[in-house]
């Protein structure tokens, strides 16, 4: 059991409170039951007294549910700083780049990736991430993609089978999408919940993205992908059809791909990676016109050696709020039961009584800090499944 009062700020993303979506409790307290779920939150002044004898005190600081990110690509080789300087001079990003980590990769040790991995996870869990998903697709061979899953599944139960990132160079297209949807997806499904297509200019079109997403939704896989990131296109239409649980980045949308996502009723999350655009200087996506459509919104890190090599969320939540027009509350919704829909988890990304009891202290006294304090480490602690993992509550 472990009991938090004099909070400041408590986000309990629960809106049978009738607190707003946020469900935000001021001076606060929260209880963590012995099966590690929520077991009471609610102001400090009503906290029982079995538990308040025992509270520890946090000085008025905020509590959020952890962060969700939905969105990540931890397991590769070596890194593309390279690259990122020839871009900070001019040239553009392109799928091309997936190659240069593909070789890598293929010549990493699963020591190494999993090393590699465990860092990056380790560096979420420290900026309050407590729950991510990740990816394969740096292998693009059987032997590779089958191992990179294999190191997915060292660090998250969220693992999603990304063969299908660019063609490798020793096979054609058609001859890779039938690797894909055949012998490999075969030898990964058995690592993977999920898999996800990069559906765009210089990756694959929509007749092969619904061939591969068809073929990994009969092995019994859930189903995302990466959809209008580079330039319009028919990804996000084909992520509704397929009745995906996430289209990914939408930075380039139509009317149609809008009203698209908002006829599904949140059954389709469009997830926006804001610090992508940041790194590939790319424009941002209108999370304001998705929002007023609608559409459920999640934000995520899209942590990855090319477009986006940063693990954090609260970047993040301020990129959303100062270049995409989303509000506070918005982001923080969005950074975590946001993350949670678009993973179809309903026991985390909040913190409502019988929840899992995953939360960050911050050292701010709300939630808007996150945005309003761009770039500063906030999270004073971390709190997953009821233990303290990174810093201290003291
Ligand atoms: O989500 N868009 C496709 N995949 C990654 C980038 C991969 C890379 O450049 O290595 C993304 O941005
Ligand atoms: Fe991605």
């Amino acid at each position: 059991m472990l009991a938090i009062t004099g909070i400041g700020t408590l986000v309990t993303n629960d809106a049978s409170l009738e607190r707003g979506k946020l469900g935000l409790v001021k001076d606060a307290a929260l209880v963590v039951g012995d099966d590690n779920k929520i077991a009471w939150t609610g102001e400090s002044i009503n906290l029982p007294r079995e538990f308040a004898n025992n509270a520890i005190h946090v000085g008025g600081r905020a509590i959020i549910p952890g962060f969700v990110d939905s969105h990540t690509h931890l397991v590769f080789g070596g890194d593309r700083a390279t690259e990122f300087e020839a871009r900070m001079s001019g040239k553009t990003y392109t799928s091309g780049g997936i190659r240069t980590t593909m070789a890598a990769t293929r010549a990493s040790t699963n020591d190494v990736l999993v090393a590699n991995a465990r860092r990056l996870a380790s560096e979420a869990l420290h900026t309050g991430t407590t729950t991510l998903e990740t990816k394969s697709g740096y292998g693009l061979s059987v032997l590779d993609e089958t191992r990179s899953l294999q190191v997915a599944t060292s660090i998250t139960s969220e693992t999603t089978f990304l063969g299908a990132h660019v063609v490798p160079p020793e096979l054609t297209i058609d001859e890779y999408v039938n690797l894909v949807c055949g012998e490999m997806l075969t030898q990964c499904a058995p690592n993977a919940k999920w898999i996800d297509v990069f559906c765009d200019h210089g990756a694959f079109d929509v007749d092969h993205a619904r061939a591969i997403l068809s073929a990994g939704a009969h092995a019994g896989l859930g189903l995302r992908i990466h959809a209008n990131q580079l330039q319009h296109g028919g990804g996000v239409q084909l992520g509704v059809e397929m009745g995906v649980a996430s289209c990914d980045h939408c930075t380039h949308l139509s009317d149609a791909d809008v009203s698209a996502l908002a006829d599904t009723k949140g059954k389709t999350v469009a997830t926006l990676l804001p610090t992508a655009e940041l790194c590939t200087r790319a424009k941002f996506p209108d999370a304001r016109r998705l929002l007023d459509a609608g559409v459920t919104v999640a934000l995520a890190s899209d942590c990855n050696p090319g477009s986006s090599y940063t693990t954090s969320m609260p970047l993040a939540i301020s990129l959303a709020v100062l270049n995409m027009n989303m509000t506070c509350d918005e982001a923080l919704w969005s950074a975590t039961a946001g993350g949670a829909a678009a993973l179809r988890r309903t026991d985390i990304g909040a913190l409502r009584v019988g929840a899992q009891a995953d939360f960050a202290l911050l050292n701010s006294p709300s939630h808007i800090h996150l945005a309003y304090r761009p770039g500063v480490k906030l999270v004073d602690a971390v709190i997953r499944q009821g233990k303290c993992v990174a810093g201290s509550l003291a």
